[in-house]
């Protein structure tokens, strides 16, 4: 079923909480890669497509988080420290791009979508203040992303084990 019901997360959703996560797999790949050594072959490699994936997991997560809110009245219940972890990596999974997105306008290059959609077309103009923005916050916002990210997972790794009732695992594979 398409939707949400209060037993299980409907296809809609599993679909944006894997393809996603595989998207964020990419991420965390290419963001180690270039943190052990930006000057490596593998990283220039991989590194180039960092932003094209990045920009996927942006409309993709506003996409989501428009779903998740219709489906919100019908969707598996949590307790309130589960429902605030997954608020910020909502947040987070806007942000973290988004203010990737401001840098690049900021910095007047321009941002082509998978060598074929232009998004940004360039300028000479440099917004310094989205420049310094994205410097400051991108790399150290996605790391905090990795690591709620990990979190995430050990809690339901930890509820799995835990079973019965606890295991929360059957409602994002929909079983
Ligand atoms: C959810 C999406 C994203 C995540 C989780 C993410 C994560 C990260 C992380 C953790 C770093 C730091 C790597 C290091 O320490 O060396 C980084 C760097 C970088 N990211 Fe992203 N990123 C995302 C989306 C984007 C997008 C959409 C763009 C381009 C439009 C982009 C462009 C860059 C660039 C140019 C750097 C190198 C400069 C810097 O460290 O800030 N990223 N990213
Ligand atoms: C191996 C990786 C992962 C596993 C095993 C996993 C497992 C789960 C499970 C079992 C749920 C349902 C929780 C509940 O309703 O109590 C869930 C929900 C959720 N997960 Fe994950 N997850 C993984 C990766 C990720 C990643 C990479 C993200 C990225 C931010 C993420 C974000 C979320 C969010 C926001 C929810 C709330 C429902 C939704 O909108 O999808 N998960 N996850």
């Amino acid at each position: 079923m398409m939707g949400d019901t209060t037993e299980r997360y409907g296809t809609l959703s599993r679909f944006f909480h894997w393809f996603m996560a595989l998207g964020f797999a990419w991420m965390f790949l290419t963001a180690c890669a270039r943190f052990i050594d930006k000057d490596a072959a593998f990283t220039k490699a991989v590194f180039q497509y960092h932003g094209q994936v990045g920009f996927t997991i942006l409309w993709l997560g506003v996409l989501r988080i428009l779903w998740a809110i219709s489906q919100s009245k019908h969707r598996p219940h949590n307790n309130t420290i589960t429902k605030l972890g997954h608020l910020a990596l909502y947040v987070l999974m806007l942000a973290v791009p988004f203010i990737a997105v401001l840098r690049t306008i900021g910095s007047g290059r321009p941002f082509t979508y998978w060598n074929t959609i232009p998004i940004l077309s360039g300028s000479d103009e440099k917004i310094q203040w989205m420049v310094d923005l994205g410097n400051s916050l991108h790399g150290n916002l996605g790391w905090l992303l990795f690591l709620l990210i990990a979190g995430h997972i050990v809690m339901t790794i930890k509820h799995r084990i835990a079973g019965g009732e606890e295991d929360v695992m059957p409602r994002m594979l929909g079983k």
